[in-house]
């Protein structure tokens, strides 16, 4: 059973449901789930050779803010970092997480390419936002996958907001026993808007590259806490991902999620209260909160204090889906909190996030088992960029059919 390859599938010919097989209880899933279109299906060149290339992806995380790139090699020692490359993306490109002017975001990805010398084609990228819905649902414990497939896609009117299927590509990832019920598997069902995913796969095709994965931002994360981070069954972990317009929040149990969620808002926000606060324009503003402001040590530090309170919309929304988890999962307790995404850098942040929550708060290290060695790498930057590159990691850490 996919593992790692939630979302999508346009249905292939060859996917038939397989006849039979109803009455037999299916296996006990693996551990671990999720995440991701497989879009292999898209690629019309170089498929072959990608799929049985384990090694040749690259992660592309494609943000409102950013694009960032990473190569990680597999060597005998452990993984490399072979690439890294984070360059700022023109504004409104990506909204929301809705690609709106895929030329624009073409050249954009070209350039990122070549000016990280990389030559990889096969690209795993990811959605966020409101763009993908997740929704975990019941459905009856002795189904096999196709049949079960076809449920979804008869009953999804029930779980998801669309009014029809064939507008969406969807996939998901059956999670184990219910709980409640134990004739009842909890079911993770990922859904994205055909159009919407067709914009990244168009943009990335003519910038000369190949989808071989569409995953999902905080499915990333998940691959990169897996891969990068100890844990026991029982460990209950956040990482919560602030870019510039989205959060991701993913709650795992033994490295798996239990609960997701995003919104709509991240470290733009803080930048928009600097622009009304000080009556500049917004890339003003935006250097302002990265850099700092001019003047002595007392308006210096006024102005970093001032900032944790700018981010306080972002703050509290976290706060509320903590809380909402809080009375959904009554006995689980959050050991600890990791935070992602530039947003994360605002100074003070973490212990404003900390004391709310009542939850020890720490910035991510993607980079914990991956060497900063690749001879493309320049270790003090890249560990700068650190909580940034989580989703870019995460990303480049799946391989193509991972199931
Ligand atoms: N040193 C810093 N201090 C404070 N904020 C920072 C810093 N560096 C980056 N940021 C902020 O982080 C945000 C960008 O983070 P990130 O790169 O994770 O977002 P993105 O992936 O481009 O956006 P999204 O995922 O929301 O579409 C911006 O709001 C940026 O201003
Ligand atoms: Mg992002």
């Amino acid at each position: 059973m996919a593992i790692k390859d939630l979302l999508t599938r346009r249905k292939a010919p060859s996917e038939k449901t397989p006849p039979g097989g109803g009455e037999k209880a299916p296996p006990p899933p693996k551990k671990k789930a999720f995440a991701a279109l497989d879009l292999s299906f898209l690629s019309k060149f170089d498929l072959k050779n990608l799929i049985s290339g384990r090694k040749e992806v690259v992660g592309l995380d494609i943000g409102s803010s950013s694009l960032k790139l990473a190569e990680i090699l597999e060597t005998k020692e452990g993984f490399v970092l072979n690439r890294f490359l984070h360059v700022p993306l023109k504004r409104g490109v990506i909204v929301e997480g809705v690609v709106t002017d895929i030329d624009g975001l073409a050249e954009a990805i070209k350039d990122l390419f070549k000016g990280s010398g990389c030559q990889k084609k096969g690209v795993v990228t990811s959605l966020s936002g409101h763009s993908v819905i997740v929704k975990k649902a019941q459905f009856p414990a002795r189904q096999e996958e196709g049949e079960l497939r076809e449920l979804i896609r008869d009953e999804a009117g029930k779980y998801l907001p669309f009014d029809s299927m064939d507008e969406i590509y969807f996939d998901f990832q059956v999670l184990g026993r219910s709980g409640d019920n134990p004739n009842q598997n909890d079911v993770m069902i990922v859904a994205a808007k055909r159009d919407i995913v067709d914009a990244y796969v168009e943009a990335i095709a003519a910038a000369g590259l190949t989808v071989v994965v569409v995953d999902v931002d905080t499915f990333a994360l998940e691959t990169m806490y897996e891969r990068n981070y100890e844990f026991s069954e029982e460990d209950v972990v956040a990482v919560v991902n602030i870019g510039a317009s989205i959060t991701n929040i993913n709650v795992m149990k033994g490295g798996g999620s239990i609960f997701t969620r995003d919104f709509g808002m991240g470290g733009d926000v803080v930048t928009e209260q600097i622009q009304s606060s000080y009556g500049v324009s917004f890339e003003e503003a935006e250097r302002m909160k990265i850099f700092g402001i001019e003047g002595d040590e007392m308006a210096r530090q006024s102005f970093r204090y001032s900032l944790v309170g700018f981010a306080d919309p972002v703050c509290s929304e976290i706060d509320r889906s903590i809380d909402y988890f809080r009375s959904t999962y009554g006995d689980m307790d959050i050991k600890e909190v990791l935070l992602a995404g530039g947003g994360a850098l605002i100074p003070g942040l973490g212990d404003d996030l900390s004391a709310r929550l009542r939850i020890p708060t720490t910035l991510v290290d993607p980079f914990k088992k991956i060497a900063l060695k690749g001879k493309n790498i320049d270790p003090e930057a890249v560990m700068q960029q650190g909580p940034a590159a989580a989703v870019a990691v995460g990303l480049a850490m799946r391989r193509p059919g991972d199931k």
